[in-house]
């Protein structure tokens, strides 16, 4: 008799006991009191898989919030363990700096072998690993890194300028589809993969040069190969947000999904990510070994401010190294991406914004972020494209504590997976009217910008808030000015659509553009 027949039948039975028997069998047990709260799907309290469905559907954050409303309800359970809050009282007690919950274990899960400071649950740990990160993120070095950005932003213009093409003759609506020579998200996306690595390891790949997102990956035995950063990056928070939500059962969905060559393309795609993370680790600390001072974050990762050394172990460099190139490039291209393709499709509000930006730069090709960095419709367009769409929408899981925790004045059990999303806070309409708006002028009355701000949370809030947010705005900041000084922009059509796909961030396809220069002259060189 051989093996099969006697393990196919075990495994049918595990699975029948574990993902049918068991769950109906807890949920109708309800040990944690959740089911007096609706439920997303009929079968959201019983199994995860509703909302993996959900999330393979493309924007679940956006479904999530509809589903509050469609069911008048504050708490959605989401999962057997998992709650949704839709009323923006919870950010506090979910998120603020008071909160006794912690990231949920599916930070662990995706963690590498040493934990990051975006992946690392225990608080001790966190805090140190923020506290010697913070002092490259300090304001006072904001000016520091305007230089690097500064440069950054020219390279891209220069790339622009060689594809720029005649002015959209008066006669026409659309542009011709010869003149759509930008693949704006593209070029943006390599915009920021190159200030983050300047800012943070002092290196300079080239991207912006090539036209495209070819680089150096490094395997562990020293060996390199050359392979696609943005494309590595991307297919690997795809393929992982496909099956993360069911915690408990990620690893082995993600080798069952090698079933389908469509699955095992995808995961072979996002395989160099983490070698090229390696290589660009391992270069820095190759100059830093040889004595090479500069001034980027992977100094303040090796020592302190006079130069007393941390001795960190490698794996703990690699992944601080790690989680901040990936935290700080998508999302601001993401950003920039939205908030142009904004202002195209609202005209009266990108002459508002040339406007004030004309007053105060006079010839400079980069804005320089002192003029700039104030400009209240300016900073108005960047916050309210951040609010309509958050680059990061996602409801974070966190975890309450095992004695429980209060949440929007409800006790919530302990050990329980809870989240909001910005998605939902941002487009509540009591807080933020005709939510569905692009509306900048509302940011400009400094009373209603501070009712609004605590609900304004792209970039999350409290201890585990974004510790690169003020670097974001300075890229934005200098990006978005320079830009609409420069350039005038088309879109393919008035009806073209962009396309997005929820992963941890929200992912965004293509957004061809055609431009021109406002006013002729010669093309930048680089
Ligand atoms: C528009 C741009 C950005 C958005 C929308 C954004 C959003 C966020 C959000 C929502 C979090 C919290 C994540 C969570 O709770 O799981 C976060 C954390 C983080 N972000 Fe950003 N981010 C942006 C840009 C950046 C940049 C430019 C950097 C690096 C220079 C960066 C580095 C980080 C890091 C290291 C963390 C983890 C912080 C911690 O746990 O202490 N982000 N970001
Ligand atoms: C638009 O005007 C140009 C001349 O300015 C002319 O050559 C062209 O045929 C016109 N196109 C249309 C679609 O009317
Ligand atoms: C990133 O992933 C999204 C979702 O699959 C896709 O639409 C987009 O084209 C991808 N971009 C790149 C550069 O791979
Ligand atoms: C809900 O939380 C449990 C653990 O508490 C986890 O296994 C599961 O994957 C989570 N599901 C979702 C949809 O977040
Ligand atoms: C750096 O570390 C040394 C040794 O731990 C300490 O004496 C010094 O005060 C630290 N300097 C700063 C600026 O933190
Ligand atoms: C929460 O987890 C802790 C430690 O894993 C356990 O001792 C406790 O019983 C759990 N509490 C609940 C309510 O599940
Ligand atoms: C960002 O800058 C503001 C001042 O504009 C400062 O209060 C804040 O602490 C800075 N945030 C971070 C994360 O560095």
């Amino acid at each position: 008799m051989g093996i099969a027949t006697l393990a196919l039948p075990a495994l049918a039975a595990y699975v029948i006991i574990v993902w049918l028997i068991l769950p109906v069998f807890t949920y109708f047990r309800d040990p944690k009191g959740l089911r007096k709260y609706h439920n997303l799907s009929p079968l959201s309290g019983m199994t995860d898989f509703p909302y993996l469905y959900l999330n393979s559907q493309g924007f679940r954050s956006k479904s999530i919030t509809e589903a509050h409303r469609r069911l008048n309800s504050p708490i959605l359970r989401i999962g057997p363990n998992n709650l949704s809050f839709g009323d923006v009282k919870a950010i506090r007690d979910i998120y603020g700096h008071s909160t006794p919950c912690l990231k949920d274990l599916k930070y662990s899960i995706t963690g590498g072998p040493h934990p990051n400071i975006f992946d690392v649950v225990d608080k001790p740990k966190h805090s140190e690993k923020r506290k010697r990160l913070s002092a490259a993120f300090a304001i006072k070095n904001l000016v520091d890194w305007e230089f690097k950005v500064a440069d950054t932003t020219a390279r891209l213009l220069a790339a622009f300028d060689k594809r720029c093409t005649e002015p959209l003759p008066a006669n026409r609506t659309t542009p011709a589809k010869a003149d759509l020579t930008i693949e704006f998200n593209h070029w943006i996306n390599l915009f920021t993969i190159e200030a983050i690595n300047i800012i943070a390891l002092s290196s300079r790949l080239g991207v912006l040069e090539q036209g495209d997102d070819l680089v150096t990956a490094q395997r562990v035995d020293g060996t390199t190969y050359q392979t696609h950063y943005r494309k590595a990056q991307n297919q690997s928070a795809f393929a992982t947000s496909h099956f993360i939500w069911d915690y408990g059962n990620f690893h082995l969905l993600a080798q069952l999904s090698q079933i389908f060559p469509k699955w095992r393309q995808i995961w072979r795609n996002a395989e160099p990510w983490r070698d090229v993370i390696y290589h660009q680790a391992i270069t820095r600390l190759d100059r830093y070994k040889n004595g090479e001072k500069l001034d980027d974050f992977f100094t303040s990762l090796m020592e302190n401010k006079s130069g007393e050394p941390y001795n960190l172990e490698f794996g703990e460099i690699l992944g601080d190294v790690g989680a901040v190139i990936d935290a700080g490039a998508d999302t601001t291209a993401i950003a920039l991406t939205q908030v142009l393709e904004l202002l195209i499709r609202h005209p009266a509000h990108m002459e508002t914004l040339r406007d004030e930006v004309d007053a105060v730069l006079d010839d400079e090709v980069v804005a320089p972020f002192e003029k700039v960095r104030n400009l209240p419709f300016l900073r108005a367009c960047l916050d309210e494209a951040m609010r309509i769409i958050p680059p990061t929408s996602a409801g974070l899981p966190r975890r309450t504590p095992p004695e429980g925790a209060m949440i929007m004045g409800e006790w919530i059990p302990g050990n329980t997976s809870v989240s909001m999303t910005a998605y939902t806070t941002h487009h509540d309409p009591t807080i933020f009217p005709a939510p569905e708006e692009f509306q900048p002028q509302r940011w400009m009355d400094p009373s209603e910008r501070k009712r609004m701000e605590p609900y304004f949370i792209p970039f999350s809030t409290g201890g585990r808030g974004c510790i690169g947010r003020n670097i974001s705005y300075l890229e934005q900041t200098i990006m978005l000015a320079s830009l609409v000084h420069r350039y005038e922009f088309a879109l393919p059509s008035p009806d073209w659509k962009l396309k997005r796909f929820e992963a941890f961030n929200l992912l965004m396809g293509e957004m061809p553009i055609k431009i021109w220069r406002r006013t002729p002259g010669n093309p930048l060189v680089s």
